[in-house]
């Protein structure tokens, strides 16, 4: 039997261990470890926030939207490695400033993750000019889905050369009838049939199901400052909108004790209640030692509401497969972290974790939380994001990209 039973039945240890980024903005040629707990550190300007977008690309491209959030973020030409296809070794030793030479490979926008399963990447590059007015519609040149951690051509799966969709049959032989499909989208989403290829759909339903949070609002106009009608909440909307309904969600079917617990190391001796009222809208209470009544959501002070945002995000009772955050200690006071960093740890006892921060105190709070993190620290060389050489931080893993 082929590889699709193991991919379909396991839920769990079906963790990623690889993510590979190609011209990508800063992201010239990473490949990066991930653990059950990633957390990514670096200076400004070190490309954090460029890995956290690529990951985010990534699920667009099993959403079909990665061909609109690349022309959202300026078109493929911009957002490609704007450095040269190679630094010489002049440019190195510092004796000769880069230069732009002819280019002997075609660019690529390169994207791809694997597990111990399966793997998959993509290959998104610009089209052949022609009179349309669509001329800078990115393409995906290839796509390639496999089993096992390392792209070998006997593991393929599915794999897409411009056009044409290969898969293979149910005795692994590559099926005669090769499919076609629009080049602007993904096989993930244009090509899912589960009777020729159940595989394409567990891994698109896989990546859909990752989670990301970047940063909330929390103005005095924020949604997560309004009163609304409450609903069973077990996932925290983007904009923590529905949070009186998440945190109560936590408390009925969620982990509650993990819950308080946030909340006692966060602010100690004070207790979160949610007040339904007669018209069904949920309003969130903080009662703080020392007041008289309780604080209303409005009245939370902007870290106090964003830290309860990331216990709702956090504790979710339906963890996604990968929950990613970005630079989650935005105004939050520093002696927040720690309780924050407990936090990140009791997530990812459910749900593998990327976190990407610039907070020192984060990081260290989070090595001190869990023994599992593994730590990674961005650097620049050369315009170039590189992972910086550290005692105990993971090999970078084999990974071999499709060929054009
Ligand atoms: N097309 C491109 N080619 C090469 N480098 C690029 C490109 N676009 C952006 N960059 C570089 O990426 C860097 C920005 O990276 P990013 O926003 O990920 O930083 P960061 O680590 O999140 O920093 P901060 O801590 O300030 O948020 C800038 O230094 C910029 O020079
Ligand atoms: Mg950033």
């Amino acid at each position: 039997m082929r590889a699709l039973v193991s991919v379909a039945t396991a839920t769990v240890g079906c963790m990623l261990t690889t993510l590979a980024v190609q011209n990508y903005r800063s992201l010239r040629d990473l490949v990066l470890p991930l653990a059950q707990l990633t957390v990514v550190t670096g200076a400004n300007g070190s490309g954090k926030s460029n890995l956290y977008r690529a990951l985010r690309l990534l699920a667009d491209a099993a959403r079909s939207g990665a061909v609109a959030a690349l022309a959202r973020e300026g078109g493929l030409p911009s957002t490609l490695w704007a450095g040269p296809e190679t630094i010489g070794r002049a440019v190195r030793e510092g004796s000769a400033p880069p230069q732009g030479t002819v280019r002997t490979k075609s660019v690529g926008l390169r994207l791809g993750f694997a597990g111990d399963e399966f793997g998959y990447a993509l290959d998104l590059g610009m089209p052949v000019p022609d009179k349309s007015a669509f001329n800078r519609d990115p393409e995906f040149k290839r796509e390639c889905l496999w089993s096992g951690p390392v792209m070998r051509k006997a593991a393929l799966l599915a794999d897409r050369d411009g056009p044409v969709v290969r898969t293979r049959d149910q005795d692994g032989a590559w099926g005669r009838e090769p499919h076609r499909i629009a080049v602007t989208d993904s096989m993930l989403t244009s090509f899912a049939d589960p009777r020729v290829s159940p595989e394409v759909l567990v891994v698109r339903e896989r990546i859909r199901s990752w989670r990301f949070y970047d940063h909330f609002r929390t103005d005095a106009d924020a949604p997560a400052r309004q009163v609304r009608v409450g609903t069973r909440t077990p996932v925290l909307d983007h904009d923590g909108g529905d949070l009186a309904a998440a945190l109560q969600t936590i408390e009925e079917i969620g982990d509650r004790d993990a819950l308080h617990t946030a909340v006692e190391n966060a602010f100690p001796g004070s207790r979160l209640s949610v007040r339904v009222g007669e018209d069904g809208r949920f309003e969130l209470q903080l009662h703080q030692y020392g007041l008289l009544r309780p604080l209303s959501v409005a009245e939370l002070s902007d870290g106090t509401l964003r830290y309860l945002l990331w216990v709702a995000a956090l504790l979710s009772p339906r963890p996604p497969e990968l929950l990613v955050l970005n630079e989650p200690e935005t105004s939050l006071h520093p002696s927040l972290l720690p309780a924050l960093a407990a936090l990140i740890a009791t997530a990812a006892e459910r749900t593998q974790v990327v976190v990407v921060s610039h907070a020192r105190e984060l990081v260290r709070s989070v090595e001190a939380a869990t023994d599992d993190a593994n730590l990674m620290e961005l650097e620049k060389e050369f315009g170039a994001t590189v992972l910086a050489e550290r005692p105990g931080v993971l090999d970078r893993p084999t990974w071999h990209w499709p060929k054009r």
